[in-house]
């Protein structure tokens, strides 16, 4: 088996004389959560539909789960929430859950199990005897979200699967998104909120007019890190003092920052303050937001429409 969950080489999409996928090249581990970030128009869902065979590509190459795009067999092995999706909205819940589930072909015996089981994990056991078209948006995302992961996905897909979503419904996909890596599930994520990205996602690419631009790690040790404090009243010979330990020693939103090359730094500081007699409040490494790094790789394009 490869290791791999999906590759691409130079896949493209055009809808007549739009490109809406210029040169999509790219690589998902197998347990790998990755997260496709981009503004709107930069060809992310069309990406997924080209990857699930939902769209036909207009050149280029692709493998997901070892076999071409778009392969029958293997799509029973992947999980898809749409971006946009049309339900059958005169169903329950629960019978919407298992009509998908025999679609899927899962046997009687372990279809209500695993029906009652996705229902409790989205929060809507209490709403599955209710119709779809009473179901509150967060609630449909909620039900897609189980749908998608009826067959046991070793891949899935999630187009903006916190769109409709209050906080605690995020929680919930933060969650899921957690058993899967557990599970050893790759999970391919479309989404706009880079808090979420950040806490959940191994490795993110940044795409830009349907072309990869950047690929980066959220996991890997870095050895140079920003440090932030915040500490009771801090005075400028504290500050100077603090050079000690690190450089570029700034006051910026209510906090310390310095650059130090370790965490090693963090409770050696920390001792440091007490014994000057200062009060600390919080202490730790501060991460490069990613939203930071989106706007600065899109550049001028994170505002176009
Ligand atoms: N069926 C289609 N026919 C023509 N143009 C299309 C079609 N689908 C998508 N496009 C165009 O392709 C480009 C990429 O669209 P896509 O939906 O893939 O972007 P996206 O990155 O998912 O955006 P968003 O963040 O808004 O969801 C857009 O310019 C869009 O208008
Ligand atoms: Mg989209």
């Amino acid at each position: 088996m490869n290791h791999s969950a999906i590759e691409t080489n130079a896949l493209r999409k055009e809808f007549g004389a739009k490109v809406a996928v210029a040169d999509l090249t790219l690589t998902v581990q197998r347990g790998e959560v990755f997260g496709f970030l981009g503004p709107n128009g930069a060809g992310k869902t069309t990406s997924v539909k080209m990857l699930l065979g939902l769209v036909a590509r207009t050149s280029g190459e692709g493998r997901v789960l070892d076999a071409p795009l778009g392969n029958v067999a293997a799509r029973a092995k992947i999980g898809f929430l749409p971006e946009h999706f049309r339900f059958q909205d005169w169903l329950s819940g629960r019978e919407f859950l298992d009509l998908h589930a025999r679609l899927y072909g899962i046997e009687t015996e372990n279809r209500k199990a695993r029906i009652e089981k996705l229902l409790t994990r989205v929060d809507l056991q209490d709403a599955a005897n209710r119709k779809l078209k009473e179901y509150s948006k967060g609630m449909l995302q909620r039900i897609g979200l189980a749908a998608a992961l009826l067959n046991e996905p070793q891949l899935v897909f999630l187009d903006e699967p916190t769109s409709g979503l209050d906080p605690l419904g995020r929680l919930i996909v933060r969650d899921v998104i957690q058993e899967l890596r557990a599970q050893g599930t790759a999970v391919f994520l479309n989404s706009h909120l880079l808090s979420e990205v950040e806490v959940t996602c191994d490795r993110v690419a940044f795409v830009k007019n349907g072309r990869v631009i950047r690929e980066m790690g959220l996991r890997e040790t870095r050895n140079e890190i920003e440090i932030e404090l915040q500490v009771k009243n801090p005075t400028p010979n504290l500050l100077r003092d603090l050079a000690q330990f690190g450089k570029n020693v700034r006051q910026w939103n209510g906090s310390i920052h310095l650059e130090t090359d370790g965490e090693s730094h963090i409770p050696e500081i920390n001792r440091w303050l007490v014994a000057q007699g200062v009060d600390v409040y919080k202490i730790g490494a501060a991460k490069p937001s990613l939203e930071k790094m989106f706007l600065e790789v899109m550049g001028e394009d994170a505002r176009a429409g």
